[in-house]
């Protein structure tokens, strides 16, 4: 079974993005064959600087690697090294209807957030196809915001599996935990780089604090009772608590005599120890940008076999 999935170097990672995809991933690792990528021509989508695109990308492979990415068990490399899949998309997009891509959420959502419309955004999920389909991938385990891109995956493969009449495209499952889902951020709405209502996950502690005691609540007073059901720090601190550590939030909660500020510390702590086991080998490899490179190269050649094959067979299907 083929696990893929990819993430988008469009700014710091997050734990949205982590509890969404990252933790499944590096678990998966264990199930199946996992590939995974950091989706570097489609953060061109909205990332235009190359000095903060080549530090996004160098940074998000620091992360994977510091969190359990095993580059030896699993193939990991960065979209842009293997040239194959732009190819495979410019053969999807004769198989994709416009109206498929005038339906997609995320383009409607981006645009509608000002996001410039231009012809990149708009096929985004042909690239993100072409991502799924080259690598013969079976599961893709996204967050809920990126079904739709599968669903729109399969409807691709199967126009073109039916135009030429074979089965060489294979159908991906979307994977979603549903527990994290959508992860909230501070504001309580999808945590998103875009909505600038993130929490980082190896930012420096005074960055984190601050973004944790920005999160947003009701205005109760210390000496109120707080309903914990209708609350965006609690929400945070079920990805973070086991089942005891939040009944006693609940009672806490229940009792009055502590005000939010506390609460947020509580959360501040658990999320500080959660990253803490990573923090030092992430810092070997901030320092060591060559050792990276070198792990980042043997993934893309790894992947490049793979999509070389694959393409020449689809090269020949459609007569090229
Ligand atoms: P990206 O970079 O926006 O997000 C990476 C992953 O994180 C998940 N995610 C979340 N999950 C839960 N709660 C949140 N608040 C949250 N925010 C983000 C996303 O669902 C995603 O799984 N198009 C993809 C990248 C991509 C890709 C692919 C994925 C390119 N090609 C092929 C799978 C297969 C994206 O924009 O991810």
């Amino acid at each position: 079974m083929r696990i893929l999935s990819g993430i988008q170097p469009s700014g710091t990672i997050h734990i949205g993005n982590y509890f969404g995809m990252i933790k499944k991933m590096i678990e998966s690792q264990d199930d199946g064959e996992l590939f995974a990528f950091i989706a570097s021509y489609h953060a061109l989508t909205t990332v235009k600087e190359k000095e903060v695109l080549e530090k996004n990308i160098f940074e998000a492979a620091v992360n994977f690697l510091a969190l359990g990415m095993d580059p030896e068990k699993s193939t990991f490399w960065v979209q842009s090294d293997v040239k194959e899949v732009l190819e495979l998309y410019w053969l999807l997009s004769n198989h994709t209807s416009m109206g498929l891509l005038e339906r997609a959420h995320s383009y409607k959502d981006k645009t509608a957030k000002g996001i410039q419309a231009n012809h990149g955004l708009f096929s985004y999920p042909v690239l993100m196809a072409a991502d799924i389909l080259l690598f013969d991938s079976n599961i893709v385990p996204v967050g809920k915001d990126q079904i739709q891109h599968v669903e729109m995956t399969r409807d691709i493969a199967n126009s073109f599996n039916h135009h030429y009449k074979t089965d060489i495209l294979v159908l991906p499952e979307a994977k979603v935990d549903e527990v994290v889902a959508t992860v909230p951020g501070t504001d309580g709405a999808k945590m998103s780089k875009s909505y600038g209502n993130t929490i980082d996950m190896f930012g420096t502690k005074k960055g984190i604090k601050k973004q944790v005691m920005g999160i947003v609540t009701d205005s109760k007073e210390l000496d109120e009772v707080k309903d914990y059901t209708t609350c965006n720090i609690y929400k945070l601190c079920e990805l973070f608590m086991n089942e005891d550590e939040l009944k006693q939030l609940q009672q806490r909660y229940a009792t009055p005599g502590e005000g939010y500020g506390h609460f947020k510390l509580s959360l501040l702590d658990k999320i500080n120890e959660h990253f803490a086991p990573y923090v030092e080998r992430r810092q070997h490899l901030l320092d060591n940008p060559k050792e990276v490179k070198e792990i980042l190269e043997f993934g893309a050649s790894k992947a490049r076999k793979i999509a070389s094959v694959k393409m020449e067979a689809i090269r020949d299907i459609v007569g090229l």
